[in-house]
């Protein structure tokens, strides 16, 4: 072996020994992955959850995760004005469908309360920026659909807390990523420090009553005559982690965050209580969450792994909780790495030999967004491309944060070694033959 040789195997070494920046998908894969979302995204939720992807990936001094004092600025700065072109497009199409008259109405019909609320921090932006000078019509749509969640026609449990379904009282985890977001940014908009408060009591009730300490994690849904769900579903508790992630930044971003300090102070608790629960009981040696947590006969499921990875670096950066980074580190190489290995990643702008990837980027196995037993085993779920691009994205303001946990995620990641020393033992192999 030549001293040459002897020295690029060393610089191999050196190249191979930081595998964990390896995994990551380029930009251009990212967007494949937004444009399926994008093409795709036609019910009420999947409208509300593409817009959180759009702020949080690309219209990022919109998102409630920037590092910034909210309310944003209400003049568009120039590098904003192209990403939020797709937020507008769905405010706009809010007003065509209807909304803005003068009566309370929901944003988009529906059956559920929930769902169509999602769209509404669109709706609060379009209003804020005076988005193509109509007067008070997104403003006019936006309290509309806020007065409507307090109208008799929407049931409310003893406490008060808003059902996620129209025809009788029913909560579903779900809606804490739908509901609670849109009153907190409504009232940070607004300067009405209580609909604030409605958002983290809202959050409250929903976990009063579907956390189950024994299990450490949430249920799906209670209450109602039909549809009932008392199972740990693992999209309901990656929503539910999300929604809080978002109320809690949107509190601590706002002129409020010193005198809200208790609700904050429980959301966090709420967060982690959830990631302890998924992490320390549920996750296993294929980094891939089962469609109901507890349950092993249920199959592994890509987009509610992808969804909690995407909270656990959210609670990293914006809670200063980095106790599960080394798991979302696991779950997002694993969804990331083709399947010849790191550093094969050839084709930047599509998806050769993935495993949890088609060709043309639906992000696989997944639940099925509307038969939740159910597995789509080539993907095409919105939701799940939505939140791909939210791993991404928050993947990616926690490395710009400087990576807290990693340290951690080095020493834990035995599963990355085992993906990583082989294809080291070919390289350094070949330099010896
Ligand atoms: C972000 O912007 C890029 C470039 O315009 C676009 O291709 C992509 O679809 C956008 N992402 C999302 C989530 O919409
Ligand atoms: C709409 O925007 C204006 C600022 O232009 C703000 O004063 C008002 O509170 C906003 N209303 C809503 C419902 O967001
Ligand atoms: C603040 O919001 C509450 C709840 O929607 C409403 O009753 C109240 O009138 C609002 N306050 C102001 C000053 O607009
Ligand atoms: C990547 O894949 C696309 C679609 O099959 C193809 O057109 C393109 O030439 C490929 N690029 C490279 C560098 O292999």
């Amino acid at each position: 072996m030549k001293a040459s040789s002897r020295l690029a195997g060393a610089v191999a070494l050196a190249f191979l020994a930081q595998p964990i920046a390896a995994q990551e998908l380029a930009e251009e894969q990212v967007n494949l992955i937004s444009s399926r979302l994008a093409a795709s995204s036609r019910r009420s939720w999947e409208i509300g959850t593409r817009a959180q992807a759009i702020l949080e990936h690309n219209a990022t001094r919109y998102s409630v995760f920037a590092n910034n004092d909210l309310p944003p600025p209400s003049n568009i700065p120039g590098d904003q004005q192209g990403p939020l072109n797709p937020i507008w497009d769905i405010a706009r199409q809010v007003l065509q469908n209807g909304a803005g008259g003068n009566d309370p109405a929901p944003l988009l019909g529906d059956s559920s309360v929930a769902d169509p609320a999602s769209i509404g921090v669109a709706v609060l932006l379009a209003n804020w920026t005076n988005l193509d000078q109509k007067d008070d019509q997104y403003e006019r749509a936006a309290r509309n659909q806020l007065n409507f969640l307090y109208t008799d026609r929407v049931p409310k449990n003893g406490d008060g807390a808003i059902s996620h379904r129209l025809e009788d009282v029913q909560l579903w985890s779900d809606a804490v990523f739908m509901l609670p977001p849109f009153l907190a940014y409504y009232g940070v908009i607004t300067d009405n420090k209580t609909v604030v408060d409605q958002a983290y009591n809202q959050i409250r009730l929903y976990h009063d009553q579907l956390y189950d300490k024994s299990a450490g994690v949430w249920r799906h849904i209670v209450g109602g005559s039909s549809d009932a769900d008392n199972g740990y579903w693992a999209t309901g508790n990656a929503w539910a982690a999300a929604g809080m992630l978002r109320v809690y930044a949107t509190i601590d971003h706002s002129k409020w965050s010193g005198k809200m300090k208790n609700e904050k102070k429980d959301l966090k608790k709420w967060v982690e209580e959830i990631h302890k629960g998924v992490y320390d009981r549920y996750f296993d040696g294929e980094n891939i969450l089962r469609n109901y947590l507890n349950d092993p006969n249920t199959f592994y499921d890509a987009a509610s792994t992808a969804l909690m990875a995407a909270s656990v670096y959210r609670a990293s950066t914006v809670m200063d909780i980095h106790t599960y980074v080394p798991y979302a580190e696991r779950s997002r190489i694993t969804l990331f790495t083709p399947n010849s290995g790191p550093w094969t990643n050839q084709n930047w702008t599509r998806f050769t030999d993935y495993e949890y990837f088609t060709t043309d980027g639906w992000l696989r196995p997944v639940v099925n967004p509307t038969s939740i037993k159910e597995k789509l085993d080539d993907g095409q779920s919105p939701e799940a491309q939505a939140f791909a691009v939210m791993m991404h994205s928050a993947w990616r303001d926690w490395r710009w944060a400087g990576e807290k946990g990693k340290n951690a995620a080095d020493r834990a990641l035995g599963s990355c070694a085992a993906v990583v020393i082989p294809s080291l033992a070919v390289i350094l192999g070949s330099f010896l033959i």
